[in-house]
């Protein structure tokens, strides 16, 4: 699968893209039924309100790598399993979309994804306000992968299109987690904008910009947010990731997607 030169500019505009119906309908029913044993006692779809959160104080875990706190479940250690790293990093589609993006034969090879990140239904509880944030540790270009339905307001991964443009000389380096005093100032300024729910079905997935804001919006549905996640990377990314931001920011991306 390609992207076209509709897509490549959406994702340069906006600093995200999404790819409808990509992701192998086997391994994400695998991956949706290990989650299912993962989750503590008690916590199962066959009693669809037991998966309201928030978690109590004896359900809540955070033996590394694995976390349960609260309305979260990030599920890491399954993220080393070969068919995990298949189901998204892998998926041939996926793969090919995104050496489009940085260069063919540039990725690093995964040796794992993320793992699968879940936000459990609110039900009546408070819904926390919508604030942004960039990650940063070093990496080039996000992906993440629904493995069951989200619907509006239903946990989305929630971008503010064009934030990158101005996060991106928001750091001393390109890559390295070392935010400059621009940082909190961008933030506010995006706070006061009303970000863009990135909702789907299973199988669908969200491409973002490294220097994206974003957040795991709280869900309003009934259905456990349940999405994996990866971060690629090119290969010369311990040279680059000290460099100052580039006055052109996607000078390290493929020349198809510079010149788009
Ligand atoms: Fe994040």
């Amino acid at each position: 699968m390609k992207l076209n030169l509709d897509d490549i500019r959406f994702f340069k505009e906006n600093g995200y893209l999404i790819k409808r119906n990509i992701l192998d309908k086997a391994l994400m029913a695998k991956a949706q039924e290990r989650l299912w044993r993962f989750l503590p006692e008690g916590r199962s779809p066959k009693r669809p309100n037991s998966l309201i959160g928030p978690f109590n104080d004896k359900e809540e875990d955070r033996s590394h790598p694995n976390e349960i706190y609260k309305f979260r479940v990030n599920y890491r250690s399954i993220g080393h399993e070969p068919w995990m790293v298949r189901l998204l990093a892998k998926d041939p589609n996926v793969w090919s979309m995104a050496e489009q993006m940085l260069g063919k034969g540039c990725l690093q090879e995964p040796d794992r994804i993320r793992g699968i990140y879940c936000t459990l239904p609110f039900g009546n509880y408070p819904k926390p306000q919508l604030t942004c944030h960039v990650d940063g540790h070093p990496f080039h270009l996000g992906v993440v992968g629904y493995i069951d339905d989200v619907a509006p307001t239903g946990g989305s991964f929630t971008v503010w299109p064009g934030s990158h443009k101005h996060f991106y000389y928001a750091f001393n380096s390109q890559y390295k987690h070392d935010r400059n005093e621009e940082y909190r100032l961008i933030c506010e300024y995006y706070n006061g904008h009303q970000p863009v729910d990135c909702f789907g079905e299973a199988g669908d997935i969200v491409f973002w910009h490294h220097r994206l804001a974003h957040m795991a919006s709280p869900n309003n549905t009934c259905n456990v947010r349940q999405a994996v996640l990866y971060d690629f990377k090119k290969t010369d990314i311990d040279q680059t990731q000290l460099g100052p931001p580039s006055d052109n920011m996607w000078e390290d991306w493929s020349t198809e997607l510079r010149d788009s």
